[in-house]
């Protein structure tokens, strides 16, 4: 009796130590927002000298005074962060303190659960089941979806697009919707699956939808960065750009929404390898690109309406990125985006920022919106998902249904003005 009543107590006690260890330990999301310069050149060195990853600005060239920034700061460098920061006197809230808890929520397999399959979309999907997902869709729906190969990745992973086609009008229309550009935006590969999922379920039921798709034929890339995502699931969550080697460095990776060809690395992108925004060696050099720019270019007489999904911080985005130019039809954009934004806020009562990108965010070359727009997609668009930052890159599988929905009610609000202007 005696023994076992220690053992009881010893095994809380682990139980204890355990779960203090853990609260202590954790990775976490931290908040900051730098005072005076000085601040702002620490915090730069902060986000490039250490193991830390910045969520916000994404880059360190964009921190400056008076705007939050937010920093991932694994366990391990904890304490040397905090302690400089504190040497210099600059405060710091904590955002999420609980960031290994929520990667493995978002990563556990509940495939075991019996409402799984109800549960699907709202789960996010390793990519080996996405590869299986896109399989299932085409071979359960063989009248309306078809899976193209356009290309493969860096690591040679395969690039599919699934084609929605429910006629074959003579000069259809045809929109475009490509996810997970950015390998750590998961909600932007949830979207995707949701999108086609709806589309497939209430064609006929959901008058929007049905006007949409008799209109248009729909292209959707749900992994445009197939091996960054394998990575964000194996290796580092935080993961950002594509695998590719460099010749030039050890530092691996080109971000491929700075590697088409619009005003290729020039202000707002970076040559430098070892940075979140390298360019890469020169436009379309990573395959992903390429083959994204490929399609498009044999598709460009179809395909009205270009949209690229990412996350996070509620934006409906529009030519230029590139320049501060305006576009030449940026009323129509802005119109068709203020129309979005309105709708969102009608039906879920979630606000999202919308114009340009250059004057909404920053100057960012060599995406692939403003490539398209150039190519001749006059209605293109890049939509910034949720969350505004309470969850980051970290969006719980509790958020995912609203964060489709509301870019749903975004994405059929501009195809449909799409289809009444050409
Ligand atoms: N957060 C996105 C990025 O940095 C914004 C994309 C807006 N469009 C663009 N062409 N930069 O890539
Ligand atoms: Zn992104």
């Amino acid at each position: 009796m005696k023994t076992l009543f220690i053992l009881f107590v010893l095994m809380n006690l682990d139980q204890l130590l355990k779960t203090g260890r853990c609260t202590e330990t954790q990775d976490q999301i931290i908040s900051i927002t730098p005072k005076t310069q000085e601040q702002v050149d620490i915090l730069k060195n902060v986000s490039t000298q250490y193991e830390t990853a910045l969520w916000q600005p994404v880059s360190p060239q964009y921190i400056k005074e008076e705007t939050e920034v937010h920093l991932f700061v694994p366990a391990n460098s904890s304490e040397t962060v905090k302690d400089l920061l504190q040497k210099h006197a600059i405060t710091h809230g904590v955002l999420l303190a609980n960031t290994n808890e929520l990667i493995e929520m978002q990563t556990r397999n509940d495939s075991t659960d019996p409402r799984s399959s109800s549960t699907f979309y709202e789960r996010y999907h390793s990519l080996e089941d996405i590869y299986h997902w896109i399989n299932r869709t085409q071979q359960d729906n063989p009248n309306m979806v078809k899976a193209i190969l356009i290309g493969s990745s860096y690591e040679k992973r395969p690039l599919y697009v699934l084609k929605l086609s429910v006629n074959n009008r003579p000069n259809k229309k045809a929109m475009w919707i490509d996810c997970g550009i950015h390998a750590r935006e998961w909600i932007s590969h949830a979207f995707c699956l949701w999108f086609v999922q709806n589309s497939l379920s209430f064609y006929k039921l959901n008058q929007d939808i049905t006007r949409i798709l008799d209109n248009m034929d729909v292209y959707i890339l749900p992994v445009m960065n197939p091996d960054g995502y394998q990575y964000t699931w194996t290796t580092n969550r935080m993961w950002r750009k594509n695998r590719s080697v460099s010749k030039s460095s050890n530092c691996i990776g080109v971000d491929l929404n700075r590697n088409f060809d619009a005003n290729w690395c020039t202000e707002g992108a970076s040559d430098e390898p070892c940075t979140e925004i390298y360019c890469g060696a020169f436009p379309e050099s990573e395959p992903e690109s390429q083959a994204v720019a490929n399609f498009l270019r044999s598709h460009k007489d179809s395909v009205q309406f270009y949209l690229s999904i990412h996350s996070y911080s509620q934006m409906l985005l529009f030519p230029y990125s590139c320049t501060l130019d305006e576009a030449e039809n940026h009323k129509d954009l802005l119109e068709m985006a203020q129309e979005a934004a309105q709708a969102i806020r009608r039906y879920y009562r979630n606000t999202y920022k919308y114009g340009s990108g250059a004057k909404t965010i920053y100057l960012a070359p060599g995406g692939s919106d403003d490539w398209a727009y150039n190519l001749g997609i006059k209605y293109s668009f890049t939509f910034e998902l949720q969350d505004r930052g309470r969850y980051g890159f970290l969006l719980p599988p509790s958020l995912i249904s609203r964060a489709c929905n509301e870019a749903l009610i975004a994405v059929k609000t501009i195809a449909l003005k799409v289809i009444e202007k050409t």
